[in-house]
């Protein structure tokens, strides 16, 4: 049986697991560096590349617990996009690997990966719709089969995550956001008025919203008068999750569309994955488990496995991508 050891170190996780050609997990590590960066308030980009150094091996060794590199087929890593010095990290590591121990090496596409964890769920379904929502992307992803990603909208300026982060910045709810917005909306209720994201076709917009926050906030303090977080928290986050709902459903009028899924870091939130379910009808939905959504390694995997199917490798001198469209 084919197996892939993969690793993951695109932004402030570490991880590496293996996985089989059955898409049976074989192992999992994963470590977070949130508990330093929510101190400065937000990822510190040269504090993440340092902690993933010190973190690499650790995880490398865990991830291969009983395994020996032997019975591996393919080392994978994440090649982009994602922070730069975090990617070379990962990057350095898996080639160590690959060029030791005479192992094909997989450049796997970090949005990819949050995507095709999904078929450890259930098979995926074309043609398919993934709104894929992290710190760093808002995208609405369309798939004929199985290689084919077409972006059919994308945020304009802020993505959805950060507009979660910088509104509870500006609330002092410290980092990550999403999460203590997502808990504390659910004991606000129907107050403050926001505007709406205005923008043509499947694109997003978040910045307006974010500035809107601000703003009340600014006007409420000039009249000394108490800014009610939780209401706040509320509506901030039914006019973001509106939104993506709003673009999502826009594409299932216009195009066919089998199977809905969503992917990343804000797919974790609550009122997002009930509207979905509310909302999406006429195709297949499937909302991945918490720890899917977050960045781990064994989203890397089960991608890789599509591109060992393919026989598509990349070369010891292969260059990461910070910048990396899935439709490249
Ligand atoms: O995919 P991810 O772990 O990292 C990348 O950005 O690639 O996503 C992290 C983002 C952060 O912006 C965080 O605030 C957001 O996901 N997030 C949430 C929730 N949990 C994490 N946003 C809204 N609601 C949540 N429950
Ligand atoms: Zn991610």
């Amino acid at each position: 049986m084919r197996r892939i050891l993969a690793i993951e170190s695109s932004c402030d996780e570490t991880a590496c697991s293996i996985v089989n050609e059955k898409l049976e997990i074989e192992s999992s590590v994963v470590t977070s560096q949130i508990d330093v960066h929510s101190r400065f308030g937000g990822v510190i980009p040269e504090v993440a590349s340092r902690m993933h150094v010190e973190q690499i091996s650790v995880m490398v060794k865990a991830g291969l617990k009983d395994h020996d590199l032997k019975d591996i087929d393919a080392i994978a890593y994440t090649i982009g996009p994602g922070l730069i010095g975090s990617l070379h990290v990962g990057a350095a590591a898996a080639k160590s690997l690959a060029f030791f121990y005479d192992k094909p090496l997989i450049g796997v596409h970090h949005l990819k990966g949050h995507i095709f964890v999904n078929e450890l769920i259930e098979p995926l379904t074309y043609p398919l719709l993934a709104l894929v929502v992290s710190g760093g992307h808002t995208e609405l992803v369309y798939m004929r089969d199985e290689d084919s990603f077409e972006i059919l909208g994308t945020t304009l300026d802020d993505a959805v995550g950060e507009a979660y982060d910088k509104v509870a910045r500006l609330m002092g709810l410290g980092y990550p956001g999403g999460p203590k917005i997502d808990n504390l909306a659910k004991e606000g209720k129907k107050h403050y008025e926001l505007p709406s994201p205005k923008v043509a076709g499947y694109n997003f917009s978040f910045s307006g919203l974010k500035n809107a926050c601000l703003q009340l906030k600014d006007r409420l303090n000039r009249r000394d008068e108490n800014l009610i977080g939780a209401d706040l928290a509320y509506a901030f986050q039914e006019v973001a999750l509106g939104h993506l709902l709003d673009k999502t459903l826009k594409v299932m009028q216009d195009y066919p569309v089998n199977h809905v899924l969503i992917a990343g870091g804000v797919a974790c939130n609550s009122r997002l994955r009930e509207l979905m379910g509310e909302k999406i009808k006429g195709a297949k939905l499937t909302l991945p488990p918490l720890k899917y959504c977050t960045d781990n390694a064994t989203m890397i995997a089960v991608a890789a496995f599509k591109e060992l199917n393919h026989q598509r490798f990349v070369s010891l001198d292969a260059a990461s991508k910070p910048s990396f469209g899935i439709d490249e």
